[in-house]
């Protein structure tokens, strides 16, 4: 529920119909307790297969599963109210065919309750996304780097400089036609973003791809500064918690350690005895 009454659940047309309007604002979420933060401020809350390596330590999102999207997903879904719900589809789900991605797709949307997919590529998968939106899959798209691909492109490195760029608005503009009603645009510098954006019927969200964008994406751990030294230049970092939560582990350790926690408050005695506000415990 919103702090101002009932939430209205957003969906994937009304995403669409932002086009060129207030920029769409994205994180992703991997947790219940992380999509109920969220959920009033977004108007899309994205389960990024980027949990592997964000929750679960990965070195890629290339070992990624179905099971653990599917498994994060639920959990997401007991969170959210407003926004709405995506769920990439990982690595080897997707690419083999258009049935595959289909029978993949419907598990992620029947087991999680999320209202759309979203899948990397470009030209090359454009025949799956027809295929999918065609069946009443809502597809987003991602082109630009595209980590699952990782291995390829020998790195995390911008894409789109030189020659290459011509390649990407063409990627964009395939997957806008094929039906997605979104496209991720990850790092490429902010003229081929304004270029695409201007080209493409969809909106773009950014992630490392200027304010050129029709909204735009960050992952929830960075920006809210949860690792220690992970510090991509496109990420800003809106608070230090991983500061903030190792001095109060710390805190916690000392007090231990000094036997000055727990404290009398904290304590069962044979009777209830009063305590804050007077409630008995
Ligand atoms: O996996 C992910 O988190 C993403 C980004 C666009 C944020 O794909």
């Amino acid at each position: 529920m919103s702090a101002t009454g009932a939430a209205k659940a957003l969906t994937p047309p009304d995403i669409a119909a932002r086009k060129g309007k207030m920029p769409l604002v994205c994180l992703t979420a991997y947790t219940t307790p992380i999509a109920k933060l969220v959920d009033d401020h977004c108007d899309v809350v994205l389960v990024g297969d980027s949990v592997g390596m964000v929750l679960h330590g990965l070195p890629s999102t290339v070992g990624v599963t179905l099971e653990m999207m599917i498994m994060h997903g639920k959990a997401v879904r007991r969170g959210l109210e407003k926004a709405v719900m995506v769920v990439d589809m990982p690595f080897g789900s997707y690419e083999e065919s258009p049935e595959q991605a289909f029978r993949n797709a419907v598990r992620l949307m029947a087991e999680t309750g999320c209202s759309a997919i979203k899948l990397e590529g470009g030209e090359s998968i454009a025949g799956t996304i027809r295929f999918l939106a065609m069946r009443g899959v809502p597809v987003m798209g991602h082109v630009g780097l595209t980590p699952q691909a990782v291995n390829t492109f020998g790195g995390y490195r911008v894409q789109g400089r030189g020659e290459d760029a011509e390649h990407i608005v063409r990627d964009a503009i395939t997957v806008s036609e094929a039906g997605a009603f979104a496209v991720v645009l990850e790092k490429i510098p902010e003229a081929l973003a304004r270029q695409i954006t201007q080209e493409v019927a969809i909106p773009t969200i950014g992630i490392g791809a200027s304010p050129a964008c029709d909204g735009q994406i960050l992952v929830v751990d960075d920006m809210l500064g949860l690792f220690g030294t992970f510090r991509p230049k496109f990420v800003k970092r809106f608070a230090e918690l991983a500061g903030t939560a190792e001095a109060a582990i710390a805190t916690y350790a000392s007090e231990v350690r000094e036997r000055r926690f727990p404290a009398v408050e904290h304590v069962f005695g044979d009777v209830p005895r009063p305590v804050n506000g007077g409630e008995a415990a």
